[in-house]
């Protein structure tokens, strides 16, 4: 076995570093570490020193907020699983995934990558994804520790936020997803509080390592280390990619005593103990599944993850005589975002009215693209060809329109100006809804999307995502009812982007001041009582569920929620029961209501399902800043119980009473408890 007592100090400077994009350098002495992208497959280059070769194609996955909108921990588990096969294939011991940052902006060009707006829901999708990923013997990084919630001149803004709004919010989602120990924690390019996230000693070592308990490899965003020496000093061990001025940086500081020894070994212990990880998970890297088996689960978990918003009843579609398919996006859909997670698919999606061609053997299906047909979805459509989309829609019996965003317009690196779809996209949508009354829009986008022009135009709309290689797969299975649809929103559309406290405009452009605090997503629309257009935790089914029968016992420190759900539809389906709590009193201000437990169910046609979840004590704490811990209230929580955060039938109560000791409730009286 490799000891770090085997390396010279200039080997464990080197083991610091990087050996070059992807690996971590053991100059022989222990076996070779590789990792690579994520999160949604595994995306690895040719030859490792060098960034202008050839990605491997692999599998690609739906993006983590397609998993995220399944709200089915199994789904997360299944994809992370699935794609730790191909890092199995792929010589890859580490992925750099799964993203958690919180969806603080709709417009930070990222969001795709990401779970949730929640930072409850965020954190346990992560936990199975990583537990997913971990069970084939491959590790995971969560990224991007932490505040990284626009992606704007992301070297060198500040993200500025108070301590309980940090640990409330932005550390939460991180701290959930720890429980399923991560191999590696990834930092992020931003500054906290005015300090780079790889130099700052509060965030990497106060509070992941000593709070959290955290005792893994901290490492860098790519290029994300300003200065090496003063990132090791706030423990972060491990910089990537290779950069030649490094290892000089690391040696004048140790020669000048700037770093110690004891920093340089800690962190040099601590990858090789990541190592010996890899080296002992190597039982477990095996890859079951064939290339076709993964390819079905793409399309099962794409199909779990699409929301449908709007059904005036023309869904599920019945056999048609023709069906008109409109819009580029039916051949080249936007099936991953852009930047570091665009994975080079493997098994690319197969043409939209392809798939329609199977389910509906006897229907005419004529593809019409508008846009240019280039692969690159620009839109150059002219007036002939949009006439010519109208016609195919006089004369057909139902349209399947498709309409998107794509790489270009969400991607890491950028931010996205508007969440309005394109002024194109947004005529000839309501140019070919003037010639068909059963135009069925697919939007293809991975983060929100203000649909106000076209929703009155159209019957259904269905939010896809960018859904991976099984996307138009699964877009097919449910408009046809062969899938019924089960996906809702993790993170709130608005009426307008005015509508949200965070909109695309930086005041100034050094920091972004966290002034909205704790009232983050649908929190913020419940404080200001806000109409939202779909609200978190919505989303269409083709079976209806009745909720009825609360009852929340105590079980240890948590309490167990139960309650019926019925299908009172034709048909089977999916339901995404959702409890949230609200803290009636609290000495803080706290949100009207904050998700606690959530569960996924299939319930058959006409069946009563006995749900039963848990609201863990630590969804009824707050961080409390005098008392640097997380603070639990006597009181009442009243507990709401639905289908989505704003269709809560189901209403009861908690009353938490704890030790008069530990309260810190204003009184005028002497407190003797404490001598009792
Ligand atoms: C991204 C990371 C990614 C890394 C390596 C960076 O630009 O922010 O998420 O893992 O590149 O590709």
């Amino acid at each position: 076995m490799f000891k770090l007592s085997d390396f010279t100090l200039d080997e464990k400077l080197k083991m610091l570093i990087g050996k070059n994009g992807w690996e971590v350098e053991t100059s022989g002495k222990a076996p070779k570490f590789e990792m690579h992208d994520g999160p949604n497959g595994c995306k690895c280059f040719e030859n490792n020193d060098d960034w202008t070769s050839k990605i491997i194609p692999t599998h690609c996955y739906p993006a983590l907020s397609v998993i995220s909108n399944s709200w089915d921990e199994d789904a997360a588990f299944f994809d992370g699983e699935g794609i730790a096969m191909d890092c199995v294939d792929n010589h890859t011991e580490m992925l750099l995934a799964p993203g958690v940052n919180i969806k603080r902006s709709l417009a930070c060009g990222r969001n795709f990558e990401y779970f949730s707006e929640d930072p409850y829901l965020a954190g346990k999708m992560a936990k199975k994804f990583i537990e997913g990923l971990q069970s084939k013997g491959v590790g995971a990084c969560i990224k991007h520790y932490a505040l990284n919630n626009s992606e704007y001149d992301r070297l060198n803004v500040s993200a500025n936020a108070d301590e309980r709004t940090m640990h409330d919010i932005y550390l939460r989602n991180f701290k959930i997803a720890l429980e399923a120990k991560p191999w590696a924690v990834m930092c992020s390019y931003n500054r906290i509080n005015g300090v780079y996230a790889s130099e700052n000693k509060d965030l990497l070592d106060e509070k992941l390592r000593k709070e959290m308990n955290y005792d893994g490899v901290i490492m860098s965003d790519w290029g994300a280390v300003f200065n090496r020496a003063k990132s090791l000093k706030a423990t972060l061990d491990l910089q990537m990619p290779y950069e030649e001025h490094a290892f000089g940086q690391l040696k004048k500081a140790y020669e000048a005593g700037f770093i110690t020894d004891d920093e340089i070994d800690a962190s040099c212990d601590r990858l090789l103990k990541m190592i010996e990880k890899a080296v002992a998970a190597k039982p477990l890297r095996t890859a079951p599944l064939t290339h076709d088996e993964r390819y079905e689960r793409c399309v099962s978990l794409a199909e779990g993850g699409m929301v449908l918003l709007k059904n005036d009843g023309i869904l599920p579609l019945k056999p048609v005589k023709k069906l008109g398919v409109i819009g580029t996006f039916a051949k080249f859909p936007a099936y991953s975002g852009g930047g570091s997670a665009n994975v080079f698919s493997k098994y690319p999606p197969k043409p939209l009215y392809d798939e329609f061609k199977k389910l509906y053997p006897e229907t005419e299906v004529v593809f019409e693209g508008v846009f240019h047909d280039d692969g690159k979805r620009e839109i150059i459509n002219n007036l002939a060809k949009v006439n010519k989309a109208q016609r195919l829609a006089y004369s057909s019996d139902a349209v399947v329109m498709t309409v998107g965003t794509g790489e270009f317009e969400e991607s890491e690196a950028r931010d996205r100006y508007t969440i309005k779809l394109r002024p194109q996209f947004i005529s000839v949508v309501n140019a070919v809804a003037k010639y068909n009354k059963n135009v069925i829009l697919v939007v293809e986008a991975s983060s929100a999307v203000d649909l106000t022009e076209v929703e009155d135009s159209v019957a259904a709309i269905l939010f896809t995502g960018f859904a991976g290689d099984g996307m138009n797969e699964a877009i097919a299975k449910i408009i046809s009812g062969k899938t019924n649809p089960s996906g809702k929103l993790t993170e709130t559309f608005p009426y307008d982007i005015e509508d949200c406290y965070v909109t695309p405009d930086l005041e100034n452009y050094y920091y972004d001041d966290y002034t909205d605090g704790v009232f983050v997503g649908y929190r913020h629309f419940d404080k200001y009582n806000l109409p939202v257009r779909y609200e978190f935790g919505f989303g269409l089914s083709y079976s209806e569920f009745e909720y009825s029968n609360l009852d929340i016992k105590k079980s240890g420190e948590d309490y167990v929620v139960s309650y019926d759900v019925k299908n009172v539809s034709k048909v089977d389906g999916k339901e995404v029961s959702q409890v949230y709590i609200k803290d009636v009193f609290s000495l803080l201000p706290r949100p009207e209501k904050e998700l606690a437990a959530f569960s996924k169910d299939l319930i058959k046609a006409g069946e009563t399902k006995r749900v039963s979840v848990k609201i863990e004590k630590s969804s009824l704490e707050y961080y409390l800043p005098p008392i640097k811990d997380y603070y639990l209230e006597s009181g009442d929580f009243e507990v709401y119980v639905g289908g989505s955060s704003r269709n809560l039938p189901l209403k009861g109560k908690i009353t938490v009473v704890m030790p008069p000791y530990t309260q810190f409730t204003p009184t005028n009286e002497i407190d003797d408890e404490m001598l009792l």
